[in-house]
């Protein structure tokens, strides 16, 4: 079995606010992607890395390194799409059993250890597995507006990160068939639709996901401190 890393990097980062995708921002020395694509390239579980950008992006040949990584151009409207698109791409260069590793280009802090705790816990679970956190804070449910109706007890939750690992035939049957497009944010909610359980993998708060303007200067402060 090989592993295979798939990045989506062809979102319009909206909440980010910068004006353009936030993928491309400067964070560390470094344009964002990058830092994903460069902890695939250092580990030595990783057969190949594909990138998922959209037709019209003018930055990716300046990011992309001379080899180890192949471009695709068939983003959609939605992450689901961008990846269902890019599995159809990958087809005829992957086996049905071979492992396929989802990361969010917005997660800059991951690192050839976490890439290796994921591959070596999820193991041979055929339902795959995910990098998460434990909830650690207490939680609240929200009644009307922003009152407290309800403290919902933090045992059992977790926050879910990426990568997300599932072998090509599982992921790209639970991606074509999942029954609400539109409620799908991660790859393992489409695989819980088929009703597979995901492995839980804890990973690491340094893999956060770069969503708002205040989350550069944290994700800056992680990757100054491998
Ligand atoms: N993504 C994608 N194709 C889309 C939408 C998102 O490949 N149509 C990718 C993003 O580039 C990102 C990852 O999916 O790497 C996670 O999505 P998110 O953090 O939501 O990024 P954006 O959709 O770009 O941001 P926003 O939702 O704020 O617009
Ligand atoms: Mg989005």
């Amino acid at each position: 079995v090989r592993y295979f890393a798939l990045i989506p990097a062809a979102g319009v980062g909206a909440r980010m606010e910068a004006g353009s995708p936030k993928q491309y921002l400067p964070i560390a020395g470094k344009p964002m992607l990058r830092h994903a694509l460069d902890a695939f390239l250092a580990s030595p579980l990783i057969a190949h890395t594909y990138v998922v950008v959209s037709a019209d992006d003018g930055v990716i040949d300046t990011v992309v390194p001379e080899q180890g990584v192949t471009v695709l151009r068939c983003g959609g409207a939605t992450r689901m799409e961008s990846i269902l698109n890019g599995l159809h791409a990958m087809h005829g260069s992957i086996a049905a059993h071979d492992q396929v590793l989802v990361h969010d280009a917005a997660r800059p802090g991951l690192t050839p250890a976490l890439i290796e705790k994921l591959i070596t816990e999820v193991g041979e679970h055929a339902a795959g597995g995910l990098l998460a956190l434990p909830v650690v804070d207490t939680v609240k449910r929200a009644g009307q507006g922003a009152l407290s109706a309800q403290t919902v007890p933090r045992d059992g939750l977790w926050l879910a990160q990426t990568p997300q690992m599932f072998s090509y035939g599982l992921l790209h049957k639970a991606l074509s068939e999942a029954p609400d497009p539109q409620a799908i944010t991660d790859d393992a909610s489409a695989v819980e639709a088929l009703g597979l359980a995901p492995r839980l993998v804890e990973g690491h708060p340094r893999n956060l996901k770069v969503t708002l303007p205040r989350d550069i200067h944290t994700a800056e402060l992680y990757l100054a401190h491998p």
